[in-house]
């Protein structure tokens, strides 16, 4: 895992939380720190790739290096955006970013109000705003079908699941389940938690393939370290 093996290669990662806006000052977000996709974006880039880093919100300085290029995005809706526009250009995807599965449907244009007045006749309303959320597209499903359509073998596409699993099924065994229905190459699992992975310089991962292909487990180890095996996993697939 070293060397410049991955020289020519076109690799866009996306890392870091979107953030869904209610109102001009507030938004719905998550606990991604981005440093799990900042490090692979930092490994692919050592090795020798042109990376494209899309970034949304990040608790860490995005990466300064001559061959990452970092585009800043917001919500889902600006990150399916930017990777329309990078697909077929691409070798390889990495969708490590937190998409927020749900927006709210409408983003009011001015502050949301402790109490709104809409009628001067009555009272003001002191009852609490209901958010209604509507469904974010899926990104990487969306990768998935438009390679599909475009009848080239090509990008590479590595989804991240975070799951915390259940009373009936375990982290792997609903890791399997979403790789089967997002149709990915490989899905990257980590098991989350608040305090857990969130936010950490440590992680541990299973790489499921959809080949069939034995599962790579790693960790606890680095984000710069599971970067790397991931690396050898694709570069490995990518030589066949
Ligand atoms: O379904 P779930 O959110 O667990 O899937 C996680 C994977 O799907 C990640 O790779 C994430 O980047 C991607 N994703 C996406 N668009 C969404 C939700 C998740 O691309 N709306």
């Amino acid at each position: 895992a070293d060397h410049q093996d991955l020289q020519g290669l076109r690799v866009v990662v996306t890392a870091g939380g979107t953030r869904e806006a209610l109102d001009p000052v507030r938004f719905l977000g998550n606990r991604s720190s981005g440093k799990q996709g900042i490090a692979i974006a930092e490994a692919a880039a050592a090795r020798g790739a042109e990376v494209v880093l899309v970034a949304g919100a990040i608790d860490i300085p995005p990466p300064d290096h001559p061959r990452i290029d970092t585009r800043r995005i917001e919500s889902a809706l600006e990150l399916q955006d930017e990777m329309a526009g990078l697909l077929t250009d691409a070798d390889v995807v990495v969708m490590a970013a937190a998409v927020a599965d749900f927006r709210p449907r409408e983003v009011a244009t001015s502050k949301i109000k402790k109490t709104h007045q809409q009628d001067p006749a009555h009272a003001p309303d002191e009852s609490a705003p209901v958010i209604e959320l509507v469904r974010n597209p899926d990104i990487l499903a969306g990768l998935v079908r438009d390679r599909a359509r475009s009848g080239v073998d090509r990008p590479y596409i590595v989804g991240f699941a975070a799951e915390t699993g259940d009373a009936e099924h375990t982290v792997l065994e609903l890791g399997q389940d979403k790789l089967r229905r997002k149709g990915c190459d490989l899905l990257v699992v980590n098991q989350v938690g608040v305090g857990v992975t969130f936010g950490q310089d440590d992680n541990t991962v299973t790489i499921l393939r959809r080949d069939g292909g034995e599962p790579v487990t790693t960790g606890p180890t680095t984000k710069a370290h599971v970067s790397h095996t991931l690396l050898d996993v694709i570069a490995t697939d990518l030589r066949r």
